[in-house]
């Protein structure tokens, strides 16, 4: 799709005057930008006052770019409308639950069920891309900004009408959406659809499966608006088309998302000063290569040090802007971009860093800036080379949504429930893919299904057939408690995995949570039968039976001690063991599992090293070895051995 990875950033010239414009583009050319992303925030200074556009400034920018021989990322400019939108039409405003009314003054303030809102960015969106669908600088289309990142979801009465148009798609007729919803219970049910209403503030809990749909359904409402542009682009360009994801995001189920761009592109931004930000970033770029596909995945947007929307915002250290690039370009991305160019002297991000800071060229930002255009323009051959894995980690919007209602035996944070498996894979040098309740698992020796409270007995098929031809497959706690109404699996829950697994669970013993102020986290151990599965666990047991697995370590405290912690039935004939893991284990204890899995499955890490901060992924025919580490380490692969200096990337 692309013929060089992009390197560049949101380039905003409406900050600036046009002698910048001219400076902006030398040190582009200086610091090998190929793409510049322009127009996200635009809208106000392209259409003036309603009906009234004014595209001059832009064509003379996007002139300019294209004579520097640099690529255009063309936004829509639908993120952020103007002022006289509201004033004139305070129906495009956002409501919350509690029926307070978003204002203006800021950004993305409007309504995503708002049919004046559609109108006018359609409006605006036909306009841009009739306008610029053929300019030779326009090398992709950049619909909006980041959807739902401040406004996920909007209660006002036309998004209710909406909701309801989109339940009665979903259930048909009202009684099907009672039976499902289970409206017998506390006299909620419903004569009419048009009775039904989102989730506004209430006096107590909301019925589950109402939240769920309206969860469901606000992110369907925000891909609505993206399709609607993508329709107008696709009538008038063959251009690829793009909207920028942000990595594990709540509020938008981006498997459904991802099959509406041509490419994935994500923004993101962990921070410096916590370690456990670099893992975590991990498996953001690993979630983006699987939810591209055979499609291209782009880091669209990542900061050069510090951003500004943090209590305290730690800069970047020296030679981190680079290893998290590298991390990208191993784990399958085509092109890294910043927010933003040029630091702003104006405005709420003024100070968030930026390729060419407030204090010039003649810096550290801008020398790192061109040190790593150069170091791009080297790597052009990994361009649609791919990044094999052999271990598929599940990962699914309804089990989030689900998991993390009120009303549940527990609290669980369900990022921390999957990312604890992704972690333990990385800890051991492998490279793990991202599968959803709908994907395919051919090909995968490993299959983790971490806390998939919601299933299908499609995926419950599939992860038994993945299982009966030998791959390993590991199930955790709270996985397979309720069907997609959220109606209970009765008699033991896990369902149809009840037999693929040899195990059910009667009762649920969750432990105390730990006092805030007062508590260290409490972490209990579980007792290992065979002395190898040691470590704690934290918050949850439960009462496994195990009919017709091994028992490999067990609960000490509470009303499970005693009881299974950790099973495993032992595949028959070519089928492969399957696991189950009852709780939430500590890093040592999901490290001592994660051993036992690769040797079922002999899956065999990419290297090995003693330090937990190398990095080490295999893209196309190349190895990306990657020491996050303040000290040097060893790190050995099959066929080679390296010495890693502290901070060092080395691609082989
Ligand atoms: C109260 C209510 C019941 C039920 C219980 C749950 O007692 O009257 O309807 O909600 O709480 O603890
Ligand atoms: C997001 C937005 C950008 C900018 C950055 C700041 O990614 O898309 O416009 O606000 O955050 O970190």
């Amino acid at each position: 799709m692309f013929s060089s990875l992009w390197y560049g950033g949101d380039y905003n010239p409406e900050q600036w005057t046009p002698d910048v414009w001219d400076d902006d583009v030398r040190l582009m050319r200086r610091a090998g930008v190929t793409v510049a992303t322009v127009g996200v925030f635009s809208w106000a200074k392209l259409e003036p006052a309603d009906g009234e556009f004014d595209f001059g400034w832009l064509d003379d920018v996007i002139d300019r770019l294209h004579a520097g021989g640099i690529g255009v990322d063309l936004a829509t400019a639908t993120a952020a409308p103007p002022p006289w939108l509201a004033r004139e039409h305070p129906d495009t405003l956002p409501v919350m639950a509690d029926g307070t009314v978003l204002g203006i003054g800021s950004r993305q303030h409007y309504s995503p069920s708002s049919a004046t809102y559609r109108e006018y960015a359609a409006r605006l969106a036909t306009r841009i891309v009739e306008r610029y669908a053929d300019h030779p600088a326009v090398i992709a289309w950049h619909v909006n900004n980041e959807y739902g990142c401040h406004v996920p979801r909007c209660w006002s009465d036309e998004s209710a009408v909406a909701f309801r148009a989109w339940l009665a798609e979903r259930y048909g007729d009202i009684e099907t959406l009672n039976d499902a919803w289970g409206t017998a219970f506390w006299s909620q049910h419903y004569a009419s659809f048009d009775e039904v209403m989102p989730p506004r503030a209430a006096p107590a809990s909301i019925n589950p499966t109402q939240q769920l749909d309206f969860d469901r359904f606000g992110s369907d409402a925000l891909l609505a608006l993206h399709r609607m542009e993508c329709d107008i682009i696709r009538a008038r360009s063959d251009k690829p088309i793009t909207t920028n994801f942000m990595g594990f995001f709540k509020p938008a189920d981006y498997w459904r998302w991802a099959e509406h761009v041509d490419f994935v592109t994500d923004d993101a931004y962990p921070d410096p000063a916590d370690p456990r930000a670099i893992p975590f970033a991990a498996a953001v770029r690993d979630l983006m290569r699987s939810l591209a596909g055979d499609k291209p995945w782009i880091l669209m947007e990542q900061a050069t040090s510090a951003v500004n929307w943090r209590p305290r915002n730690a800069p970047k250290p020296a030679g981190m802007f680079r290893r998290l690039s590298l991390q990208s370009i191993a784990r399958g991305a085509d092109g890294i971009m910043q927010f933003q160019w040029r630091q702003s002297v104006r405005g709420s991000e003024k100070f968030h860093s930026a390729m060419v800071p407030h204090a010039g060229e003649d810096t550290r930002i801008y020398r790192d800036v061109c040190a790593l255009g150069e170091e791009l323009a080297g790597l052009t051959s990994v361009i649609g080379s791919r990044v094999p894995s052999r271990v598929a980690v599940m990962f699914d919007w309804d089990s989030w949504w689900a998991v993390e209602q009120t009303d549940t035996p527990a609290r669980v944070s369900y990022i921390r429930a999957v990312l604890a498996w992704h972690a333990a894979l990385y800890r051991a040098g492998v490279t793990v893919d991202f599968a959803s309740k709908d994907s395919s698992l051919d090909g995968y020796d490993l299959v983790i299904v971490p806390t998939m409270q919601v299933v299908t007995p499609e995926v419950q098929a599939r992860v038994a057939a993945a299982s009966g031809r030998g791959a390993t497959v590991l199930v955790t706690y709270q996985s397979a408690i309720l069907d997609e109404g959220l109606g209970v699996l009765p008699g033991g829950y896990l369902g149809a995995w009840q037999e693929l697994l040899g195990v059910r669970v009667e009762e649920f013993a969750p432990y105390a949570q730990p006092d805030q102020f007062f508590d260290a986290p409490a972490t209990v151990p579980v007792s290992s039968l065979d002395g190898e599965l040691a470590g704690g666990i934290e918050g949850w047991s439960e009462v496994v039976h195990a009919d017709a697995a091994e028992v490999l370590a067990t609960f000490t405290e509470g009303l499970a001690a005693g009881g299974p912690a950790i099973t495993r039935r032992a595949g028959a004939e070519g089928a492969g063991a399957a696991w189950y893991v009852a709780t939430q284990p500590s890093e040592a204890l999901a490290d001592a599992v994660v051993a036992r899995l690769l040797a079922d499955s002999g899956v065999a890490p990419v290297a090995t090293s003693a330090s937990d901060e190398v990095e080490a992924v295999r893209r196309g025919d190349r190895l990306f070895l990657i020491n996050h580490g303040a000290t040097a380490a060893e790190v050995e692969w099959d066929g080679g051995a390296a010495t890693l200096d502290a901070g060092e990337v080395r691609v082989v």
